[in-house]
């Protein structure tokens, strides 16, 4: 037992979840000053890891889900800590509030988050002013969304939506790495319905492709619809030279199953994260997507549920060339992703596999 699991995490679960999540966020931003330092103690460095994903270099697979720091007020600490990437966000051109408070719950029996956030971020302009000038050893990913201004405030045109996809992409393009649409907020009217057609997907495909980027673009999408809906996706991105893969996003619907009572989920509005939520359903999106998808032009993204070098390894055995975490490092701590590192290239090298991209898929007939 660690000192996170027997002291941290029993104190910081004493607060209620959001306020531990703002005094994380806090401790990473006062951690700042000492990241440089910190890096080269906790960084991991396995060949066997390496690898390059849409032509960016990660130093290994295991990166930062968007959501744990929306605003980017700690990202030169959790550079830091040893994950392979860090994505922010996500990130709207307007800032918002996001949904009434309470909107994030744990539910310890099932390792999982309750989340109802609806992207409460500073917004575009004060994200670039603070990621303008950093210098990260590791990938940035940014995540872009459409701004929720909440309850009752009048709903956007289809171009205006776009528009705000384009006006943020424009604003924080140059300083990322690469991009991550976020088409399928669970937690948000806009964010959720919108890019069920497939229209609306390729109209903020071809606004962005009008920008000039000059890095690559990822869509964060729903993953319900079945394979239908994996197809509908492809076969939007298809005529789209800007999108470089996909990722699954959180399910709005409570999956059946938990070990939480039924009666203390049906007060918690919002998506549920951590591995019985929702690992089958991705696991399910990542194989069908894969299977269908063009190896040669697109790549997936894989998050949901993963806790062990194990679930990473199954994520990219699935098709995942990355693999993302956030629920995990509530339960395990800040070093999770460092451990799952070293854990998945002792995976690699007990079946022989020389790097990581090898693995990517082996699993999917
Ligand atoms: C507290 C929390 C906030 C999140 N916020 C966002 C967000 O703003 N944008 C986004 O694209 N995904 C968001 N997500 C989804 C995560 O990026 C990730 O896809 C999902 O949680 C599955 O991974 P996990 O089981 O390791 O948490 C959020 C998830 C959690 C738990």
């Amino acid at each position: 037992m660690g000192i996170y699991s027997t002291i941290v995490r029993p104190l910081a679960f004493c607060l209620e979840a959001e306020q531990a999540h703002h005094l994380a966020i806090k401790l990473g931003a006062n951690m700042a000053w000492g990241a440089g330092a910190l890096h080269p103690w906790l960084a991991v460095s396995e060949p066997r890891l390496a690898t390059t994903v849409a032509g960016i270099r990660f130093p290994h697979p295991i990166g930062l889900a968007a959501g744990y720091d929306k605003s980017a007020l700690s990202v030169e600490a959790l550079a830091a800590l040893g994950f392979g990437s860090v994505e922010i966000g996500s990130i709207t051109i307007d800032a918002s509030d996001g949904n009434p408070k309470p909107r994030l719950w744990r539910l310890p029996l099932d390792r999982a988050v309750v989340v109802h956030y609806g992207m409460p971020n500073d917004g575009a302009a004060a994200v670039r002013d603070r990621i303008a000038h950093l210098h990260l050893p590791v990938p940035l990913g940014v995540n872009i969304a459409v701004t929720n201004r909440g309850i009752g405030a009048p709903p956007l045109t289809a171009d205006q939506i776009v528009e705000e996809y384009a006006a943020s992409a424009r604003m924080l393009s140059p300083h990322a790495d690469y991009l991550m649409l976020n088409m399928s907020c669970p937690n948000t009217e806009d964010g959720r319905d919108f890019f069920a057609e497939r229209a609306h997907i390729e109209a903020c495909l071809a606004a962005l492709g009008q920008i000039g980027l000059k890095i690559p673009v990822f869509m964060k999408v729903s993953p319900l619809g079945g394979v239908e809906a994996v197809e509908r996706v492809l076969a939007a991105a298809e005529g789209h030279s800007i999108v470089s893969g996909f990722m699954f996003n959180l399910s709005p619907h409570k999956p059946p199953g938990l070990r939480t009572p039924d009666a203390v989920v049906r007060t918690m509005p919002g998506a549920i994260s951590g591995p019985a939520a929702c690992s089958r359903l991705t696991d399910e999106c990542i194989a069908e997507c894969y299977r269908r998808m063009d190896r040669q032009r697109f790549v997936l993204v894989g998050a949901g549920g993963v806790f062990t070098a194990e679930d990473a390894y199954a994520k990219i055995r699935k098709g995942a060339s990355l693999v993302q975490l956030l629920t995990a490092m509530v339960y395990e701590g800040p070093l999770l992703a460092r451990r799952i590192a070293r854990g998945l290239a002792q995976l690699l090298e007990r079946d022989g596999v020389k790097n990581v991209a090898d693995a990517v898929g082996v699993d999917v007939r």
